[in-house]
């Protein structure tokens, strides 16, 4: 059988972005606004969670039967989960897996980077959105320190581990920073993505105007560190790249409210609790982990992601804007179940 199957917009899956947790130890106000996510918040209890053997089940069925490539590990934050580096030892020995990379905002680095690097992870993105332990400590909710995180980014290149940065721009908090961010970073040779605020989830009570646009982002750098664009480096790539003039150094801008890259969007999502969802907004996904355990096959559980992706028309932020007019209220899966 083919391996590839194409989505109703003729778009093929590569990429599996599979969260292990919906516990942080952040609360970021565009994520887990402290407020929502307290205390009392009923997060998934351990039975309610893929275990690593289902996880490795199902991803090898990706794998074979659809074509997925890359696989990162999200969260929440992903080393919350106990014993992560054996998922990753699982997964990275599977045939066919050309990367493997996860999201993390980097705290527990020092303690993980070298289980990870051994058990054969290759990169870590790490999240840090100020340079500044006010603004940071206030958008990460928490009042954790930059240097925590920078802690985290040494750990994970001394261990041999690819690093880039995300950091999310909300307009009114951080973007007099953007500069200060990019300089930071080119001077390291660290690649920083940097990221408009989306509207994911209901409980950032995200505004059009908290955005601050690619295009804002990429004059702001120019006019002190001049920019080129660059071609991106595999097809569905998220982020646009800009390369210093007369450099090696790049950043890249990821602009889902100003300029979405539905068109080429090759990504499947499974959360914690073992749903797949085919896009980031979505309202509800396919329940896989009741299907794993009510003892379906494995060629039963194809079928079932063949059918599920082939049926897919997801193109979401191309879509925002009529849905923003129209006024209609999306529900929409919290940014912690399913990661970035
Ligand atoms: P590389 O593999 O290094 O290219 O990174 P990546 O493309 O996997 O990027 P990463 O997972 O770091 O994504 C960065 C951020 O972009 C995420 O945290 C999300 O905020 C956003 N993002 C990633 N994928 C999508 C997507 O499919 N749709 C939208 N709207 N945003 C996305
Ligand atoms: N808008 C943009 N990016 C977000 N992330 C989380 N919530 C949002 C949002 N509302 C990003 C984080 C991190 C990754 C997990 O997703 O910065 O890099
Ligand atoms: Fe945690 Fe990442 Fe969400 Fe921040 S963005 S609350 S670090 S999962
Ligand atoms: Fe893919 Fe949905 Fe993001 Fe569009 S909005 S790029 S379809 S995940």
């Amino acid at each position: 059988m083919k391996k590839t199957v194409l989505d109703k917009l003729e778009r093929p899956l590569r990429d599996l972005r599979i969260s292990v947790t919906d516990k942080c130890n952040f609360r970021c106000t565009y994520c887990m606004p402290a407020e929502i996510f307290g205390p009392d918040y009923p997060f998934l209890k351990r039975n309610n969670l893929l275990s690593y053997e289902e996880i490795e089940q199902i991803v090898k069925i990706f794998i074979s039967h659809l074509g997925v490539k890359k696989i990162r590990l999200t969260g929440g934050e992903p080393l919350m989960r106990k014993n992560l580096h054996h998922l990753v030892e699982k997964l990275s020995s599977l045939k066919d897996v050309e990367d493997i990379a996860m999201t993390t905002n980097g705290i527990l680095l020092p303690k993980y980077a070298n289980d990870l690097k051994e058990a054969g992870l290759k990169r870590v993105t790490i999240s840090l959105d100020s340079l500044n332990d006010d603004t940071f400590g206030k958008m990460n909710g928490r009042g954790i320190k930059v240097k925590a995180v920078l802690d985290g980014v040494d750990a994970a290149l001394k261990a041999g581990l690819t690093v880039k940065i995300n950091t999310v721009i909300k307009k009114g908090v951080n973007e007099s920073e953007i500069v200060s961010i990019a300089k930071y970073f080119r001077e390291r040779g660290i690649i920083v993505r940097f990221i408009e605020y989306m509207d994911v989830g209901n409980s950032n009570n995200w505004k059009i105007t908290d955005v601050y646009t690619k295009k804002q982002i990429i004059e702001d750098i120019h006019n002190v560190m001049p920019l080129e664009e660059i071609a991106s480096n595999y097809r569905g790539e998220v982020a646009t790249r800009f390369r210093y003039i007369g450099t090696n150094s790049e950043i890249g801008v990821i602009s889902s409210i100003t300029d979405a890259f539905c068109s080429t969007c090759n990504r499947a999502r499974l959360s914690a609790e073992g749903k797949l969802y085919t896009c980031l907004f979505s309202s509800d996904g396919h329940d896989i982990k009741k299907t794993l355990r009510d003892g379906k096959t494995d060629e039963e559980i194809k079928k079932l992601l063949r059918n599920i992706w082939g049926k897919r028309d997801d193109r979401y932020s191309e879509e925002r804007v009529s849905k923003l007019q129209s006024h209609s209220q999306v529900r929409k899966i919290e940014m912690s179940h399913i990661g970035g």
